[in-house]
Order: C-alpha cells, then sequence, then structure tokens
C-alpha cells in the first residue's frame, strides 16, 4: 500500500506546480472559488451535508452513528477495505431510522466513493491512505475531513494545502482535542486575556498503546498492525496533533503568529520490546520486530514571536494518560491532569500556587467555553471521549450548512501535521534544529485568528440523542 501511495502522490506532484503557474500560491486572504489562500475560506451553504465515511473500524463507526444524528446531516455512503464492516455500518442506519447508504468496499472503494454524489469525505483509515484519499476527494469537488495525523510527510501537507487553495475544497483535519471541555476553557481564557500574554504551552500524547499495538487484528486490533508497522519504521514524533492543535489555536499559529523551527530528541525504545518479549516470548515475531521509534520523544518549537511550544509522545511506557496542556502567560497558567490554575492577581504579580478547589471551579464556570455551554450537556450524552467528538462533527456540519468558515483550516493540519517528518529528521540528527515550512506562504501576517464560535442549536432542529461508546481511545 505504502508503494501505492508514493505513486499515487507523485501523480499529483504537478498540481503544486500547476497551482503556482497559475498564479495561486498567493499570501493574501483572497475568497475564492478555487485559487488563493484558504485562510478564512467558506464555502457556499449546504442544505444538507452528505458524508461519505471511509474507514470503519474502532473509529469510524462512531462518526456514522455522531454524523447520522445531527439535523442537516446524512450518512450518505459507507466505505471499507472489508464488505463486513460496511454491513454492519449500514444496519446500524436501518436500526436506527436513517436512510440507506451507498456502499463501496476493497482496496479501491474509496475512488467511486469520492466519485459519487456527496459533499464530505469523512476519512478514518490508516495513516497511510489519509491523503491520498483526501486528495482524490478534493479533486472530485469534495470537501475532506480527515482523522490525525491527516499528513505524515513534508510532501503530503504541501500536497493538502496545494490542492485545497487550488480545488477551493474544505480540507480539515478532525483534531477532535481542540474540541475537549478543559483545551475550550483554555481557548476562552486566552481569548480573554485572562493568562496575560501567551509565551509557552505543552502538550502531548501519552498513552500507553502496547496492548492494542499487538493485539492480533482478527481479535479486534488495528487493521495489518498499521500502527505497530509505523512505529516499526519511524523515529521522533508519528502523532504530534492532540497535543499541539489546541495550543497553536490559542497561540494564534497561522493567524499573528507562526512556527519558525523546532528540535526534537527522543530516547531508547526499550517498552516495546519488553512488552513483546512478555507477551508472546523472545522467538516470537513480535520480539524480534525492534521498532524504532524511542519510547518518549520531546519536540520543542520556536515562534516567529518568540513563543516556545513542547509536544511529547510516549506510547509504549506504564504511565497514566496524558496530553499536558499547560498554557502559561505573563499572568497566569494552568495545565491538565488533573486540570488546575494559577493566576496572578494583577500584572507584574507572582502566582506561586495553584488555586483551590473552590476558586478553580469558579474559574471553569465563568469562563466555559460557549459552545461547551451551549452544547456541552448533548454532548456528554451523545460520548465519543467525553463529547468533544461530537461538538467537532456538529460545529462541522454547521458551518457546512451555513457556510462559515471551519474551525481548522487546511494550514492548520500542515503545521501540526509536519512535525511528522520534522520531528523524525531532528532526532536522527542529535536533536539538530530544523526550519518549519510557513505554509500560509506569509498569509499569517494578516489571517483572522478564530473567535469564540458556537451554534445555533435551537435553529439546527431536534438531535436524535444516540450514545458513541464505540471508541473510547483517544
Ligand atoms: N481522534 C481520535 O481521538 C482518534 C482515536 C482513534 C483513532 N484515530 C484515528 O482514526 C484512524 C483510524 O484508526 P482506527 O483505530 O479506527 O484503526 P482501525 O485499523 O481500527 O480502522 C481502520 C479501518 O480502515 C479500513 N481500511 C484499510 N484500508 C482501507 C482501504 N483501502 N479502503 C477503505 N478502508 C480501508 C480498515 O479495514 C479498518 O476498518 C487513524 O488515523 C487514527 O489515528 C483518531
Amino acid at each position: 500500500m505504502l508503494q501505492n501511495r508514493r505513486e499515487f502522490l507523485k501523480g499529483t506532484a504537478w498540481m503544486g506546480a500547476a497551482a503556482a503557474a497559475a498564479g495561486c500560491a498567493t499570501s493574501g486572504a483572497v475568497k475564492l472559488g478555487g485559487c488563493g489562500s484558504m485562510s478564512g475560506f467558506a464555502a457556499p451553504p449546504l442544505k444538507k451535508v452528505r458524508v461519505g465515511v471511509v474507514g470503519l473500524g474502532m473509529r469510524g463507526p462512531g462518526a456514522v452513528h455522531r454524523l447520522a444524528s445531527i439535523p442537516g446531516t446524512e450518512v450518505a455512503a459507507l466505505c471499507d477495505l472489508y464488505p463486513d464492516r460496511v454491513a454492519r455500518q449500514q444496519k446500524w442506519l436501518a436500526d436506527n431510522g436513517k436512510p440507506k447508504a451507498a456502499e463501496y468496499s476493497g482496496q479501491y472503494g474509496w475512488k467511486a466513493m469520492c466519485e459519487s454524489d456527496i459533499d464530505l469525505v469523512y476519512i478514518a483509515t490508516p495513516w497511510d491512505l489519509h491523503t491520498p484519499i483526501a486528495l482524490y476527494a478534493m479533486e472530485h469537488g469534495k470537501h475532506a475531513a480527515i482523522e490525525v495525523p491527516s499528513a505524515m510527510t513534508l510532501e503530503e501537507c504541501w500536497a493538502c494545502v496545494e490542492t485545497s487553495e487550488r480545488t477551493g475544497r474544505h480540507c480539515m483535519q478532525l483534531e477532535n482535542c481542540c474540541y475537549g471541555e478543559v483545551e475550550m476553557l483554555t481557548l476562552n481564557l486566552a481569548r480573554n486575556g485572562v493568562l496575560g500574554e501567551l509565551v509557552h504551552g505543552e502538550g502531548a500524547y501519552i498513552h500507553d498503546l502496547r496492548s492494542l499495538n499487538y493485539l492480533d487484528p482478527v481479535d479486534g486490533g488495528y487493521q495489518g498492525y498499521w500502527r505497530l508497522m509505523w512505529n516499526a519504521k519511524h523515529f521522533g514524533n508519528p502523532y504530534p496533533t492532540h497535543g499541539l492543535l489546541p495550543i497553536m489555536q490559542a497561540m494564534n499559529i497561522n493567524r499573528g503568529d507562526v512556527m519558525e523551527y523546532l528540535t526534537c530528541v527522543s530516547s531508547a525504545q526499550i517498552g516495546m520490546d519488553l512488552y513483546a518479549k512478555e507477551k508472546f516470548g523472545e522467538e516470537s515475531w513480535q520480539a524480534k520486530l525492534h521498532p524504532k521509534c524511542g519510547d518518549m520523544s520531546t519536540t520543542v518549537i520556536r515562534t516567529a514571536k518568540g513563543r516556545t511550544i513542547m509536544v511529547q509522545h510516549d506510547v509504549t511506557s506504564a504511565r497514566p494518560y496524558s496530553r499536558i496542556n499547560l498554557l502559561s502567560g505573563t499572568q497566569g497558567c494552568l495545565n491538565d491532569y488533573p486540570f488546575r490554575i494559577a493566576l496572578a492577581e494583577k500584572p507584574g504579580d507572582s502566582a506561586h500556587s495553584w488555586f483551590g478547589p473552590e476558586k478553580t471551579n469558579e474559574i471553569y464556570n465563568k469562563w466555559r467555553h460557549p459552545l461547551w455551554k451551549v452544547a456541552g450537556e448533548l454532548a456528554k450524552k451523545m460520548g465519543g471521549h467525553g463529547g468533544m467528538d461530537f461538538l467537532m462533527d456538529l460545529r462541522l456540519s454547521y458551518c457546512l450548512q451555513n457556510g462559515l468558515p471551519l474551525d481548522m483550516d487546511v494550514y492548520d493540519l500542515a503545521t501540526s501535521c509536519s512535525l511528522c517528518e520534522l520531528s523524525e529528521k531532528s532526532a536522527l540528527n542529535r536533536g539538530m534544529s530544523v526550519d518549519v515550512p510557513d505554509f500560509t506562504r506569509g498569509g499569517w501576517k494578516t489571517a483572522k485568528p478564530l473567535g469564540i464560535e458556537t451554534v445555533e442549536l435551537e435553529k439546527m432542529g431536534v438531535i436524535d440523542v444516540k450514545k458513541d461508546d464505540s471508541q473510547l481511545n483517544v
């Protein structure tokens, strides 16, 4: 499949050159029908958003259930390598009184789905298929929404940017953590200046995935062991976006500031070998695999405005889950796991101690993000990582129905995903600093920051509450 993916991308390499030749590589906030910056881009409103979901493994079915429950949204097509996974979701739609979806399967079933009469292709496949499917979707006039990380190489990042700009189609990364309750509270605090001027952020994906990584696909593990195999071949941070993108939003990266360079250092790989030896024996193929990916990878980024962001990745150590979620400014700091906050009374004062539960609660209630105020309770009922998955899909459909810019654009996608290749490059070179490309080509200087966005729930119609507990791992 990797070979096919390379060939596919090679086949689309001309697009960037063609876009540049056509004068599309401009940096200003041009509103377009297919040529210019996608910053602030809004597509014409859709009366009904007809979605095709591809990849119906652990993650995809939850998306089918959530999307089908949102008014003005129809799961119009289902696609997976395996026809029985498609049939299972078709049955769910029928059992829940939803319209029948078109069915696609096999290795290239997604091509026919992208060519069909739908508006949005929602991609929850293994990583190496994310960009190829998104490019094909945009080439066929569809918006693309892609699971994380949406692009694994710089070449893929640029291909997403150039194709989105040239076709005038949205290309959004489905970064559900941007809709987490703490992440949105943090964004609201940052927007209202409560933390003062932002200086430093820390995010992470620390999640012991060893049992899932080595779980046989026949018993419900990743299809074809795709995640284990990626970790086997790569160093650095292959999964940077959960911790990074919420901080990027708070710091207005690509919308007032831009990442300039980064450095990454990775530890040795110890945890996976130990796990494989203990669980499968020294002579097993698992014990002999010796994945390259170090257990702990730490990246530090510096922005044009002198801010720093630390991003960590560890899916192999025996430690509790954390995305860290730390944001620190001249007047205060908060972080998560557990959630805590400290604020100075006035500029220049110190904030030496975290607030106690009462004060923390007071701040939490006062600064709860409006989207959580409006739809948080509903989101918790719908489930999907405590509701954030539902809020992400709700905002996505709401924006498409109302012809609004999406919360996350293709530059956010490319910048956050560029860490996959850049962290590896740096870590393989003793933490040598590497430049982060400016995917906005200077557009960050004039692009408008993401506002405090919400939805008009009552205008959307009745939400058909269906609990999504199909996927518990972020
Ligand atoms: N945002 C989150 O919180 C979150 C959580 C879990 C997974 N994910 C992401 O979701 C994606 C899927 O992860 P998963 O855990 O569901 O993996 P999975 O292996 O369980 O599912 C992948 C699915 O894609 C299908 N597939 C493979 N090749 C295909 C092809 N050629 N055409 C159509 N379908 C094909 C597989 O058959 C499988 O059903 C990954 O990108 C992962 O990073 C995100």
